[in-house]
């Protein structure tokens, strides 16, 4: 199993896995709000690939961020979404996506993960509820499913307020006639985030459905 940073390659099977792990409803949930119009983090997407019987790249995980912004002046990003192939779930790749990314995070210095998710598996990561206690999220969510881990001690200490959209990232260069692959944002930390479109784009890879031939772990 590899871990390596997303590329436009895996968008499709990207959401074939997200469309199989959510539901196609998925796009109404609150935390689709925060997405909206904004760019992941790209350095924090990573895909899992695997091969097949036959040699073939296979897609077997992902996991992706998205900046916000708390109480209108903190940045943050947000964790998720993460799945992994149905066939291979409780193998260990979840929890190798989330610890690699975190540790990615923590290098390129941002300070506070956010997540809407299932508290009792992101407790083993560091994540809890008490950090975003003053935190509030513009839709409805089950609030035990909110939850906040600080990258730096004490950066979410004091911090209230909504939950809000980063602002959409500034194209820096834009050549005519040629879609950007990637945009510069104003905001440092944000420094390489996806275009939202190539994201969409992409030619097919593989969702794993058949146990790959190397072990998953
Ligand atoms: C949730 C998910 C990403 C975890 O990845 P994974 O590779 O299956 O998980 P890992 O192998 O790292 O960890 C397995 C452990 O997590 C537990 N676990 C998995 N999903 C869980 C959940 N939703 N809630 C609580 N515990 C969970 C398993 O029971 C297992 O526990 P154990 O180690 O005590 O046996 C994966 O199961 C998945 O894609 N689920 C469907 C999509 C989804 O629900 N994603 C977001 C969840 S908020």
């Amino acid at each position: 199993m590899n871990i390596t940073l997303e590329q436009p390659v895996h968008a499709a099977a990207i959401e074939k896995l997200l469309d199989n792990s959510f539901g196609p409803k998925r796009h109404t949930k609150t935390v689709y709000r925060l997405r909206k119009n904004v760019a992941p983090v790209a350095d924090l997407c990573f895909v899992a690939t695997d091969t097949d019987e036959d040699g073939n790249e296979v897609l077997v995980g992902t996991i992706r961020y998205w900046p916000v912004m708390l109480g209108g002046n903190v940045q943050a990003i947000m964790l998720g979404p993460i799945a992994i192939a149905e066939n291979l779930r409780s193998g260990g790749i979840g929890g190798k996506l989330i610890r690699h990314s975190l540790e990615a995070a923590k290098a390129l210095g941002h300070r506070v993960v956010i997540l809407v998710g299932d508290a009792p598996y992101y407790v083993r990561f560091g994540f809890n509820r008490e950090v975003v206690a003053g935190l509030s999220l513009p839709g409805p969510v089950d609030p035990a499913r909110f939850q906040g881990l600080e990258l730096v001690d004490g950066a979410l200490s004091g911090v209230t307020g909504m939950v809000g959209r980063a602002a959409p990232p500034k194209t820096r260069t834009a050549t005519p006639g040629l879609r950007p692959v990637a945009k510069v944002t104003t905001l440092p930390l944000f420094a390489a985030v996806m275009d939202a479109s190539a994201v969409e784009a992409g030619t097919e890879l593989p969702v794993s459905r058949r146990r790959p031939r190397r072990a998953a772990r």
